[in-house]
């Protein structure tokens, strides 16, 4: 709950602007026991999750396309304009800040947070998850990124660098995960690329 409001009425607000009609739905199958608030936090974390996200379009382009990864490593901002990727027949919109992408390979783990307050590139992952934004991750992404990732359910093994991305006003920082071994044998690659990977607090993909 946030003001009042249900956590389905606050993200229909954002997305949609739909609060006000739904929330006597929602109030009425809470009320008979159809649906728990702990159904709408996991629907809403799972939307978030696996919407349609610039971030996941240019990762399953830059994993088969040497040229356009290429290009998204030197100026990401740049390739992602001029690349034609849409999200629901919007095209990328800059912001004022750089973009840098940065690759996992199997030696390096990379992971992403704002020490100072929550920057983060939302034209590439949409709204950040509250954890993000929270004192304890912003704390512990740097001194025990190891502990901190291992409360995602990843464990980095010892061999395995971790390094840490500060984000900031005029850098954000998107993890490009590691490529299924076979992408053109996977149909709809977009879908594999979640928001937690590109932040870098998971590292594998739900094949
Ligand atoms: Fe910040």
């Amino acid at each position: 709950m946030a003001g009042g409001l249900s956590a389905l009425g606050v993200y229909g607000t954002l997305k949609f602007g739909f609060n006000t009609s739904l929330m006597p739905v929602e109030h009425f199958l809470t009320k008979h026991g159809l649906l728990k608030p702990d159904d709408i936090t996991r629907l809403v974390e799972h939307m978030d999750q696996t919407g349609d996200l610039f971030g996941s379009k240019i990762i399953a382009k830059a994993w088969t396309d040497p040229e356009f990864k290429s290009a998204l490593m030197k100026n990401a901002n740049k390739a992602i304009s001029e690349s034609g990727i849409t999200v629901n027949g919007i095209p990328f919109q800059p912001e004022n800040y750089e973009i840098r992408v940065v690759e996992n390979t199997e030696s390096v783990h990379h992971f992403v947070v704002c020490t100072l307050c929550s920057c983060y590139p939302i034209n590439l992952l949409g709204n950040a998850p509250e954890w993000y934004k929270s004192l304890e991750y912003r704390y512990r992404a740097i001194y025990q990124p190891r502990a901190l990732l291992e409360e995602f359910g990843l464990t980095i093994p010892q061999e395995v660098k971790v390094k840490v991305h500060d984000s900031n006003r005029d850098i954000r920082y998107i993890v490009m995960p590691q490529a299924p071994k076979k992408p053109a044998g996977v149909e709809n690659l977009d879908a594999l690329v979640t928001r937690d990977l590109m932040i870098g607090v998971r590292r594998t993909l739900d094949l």
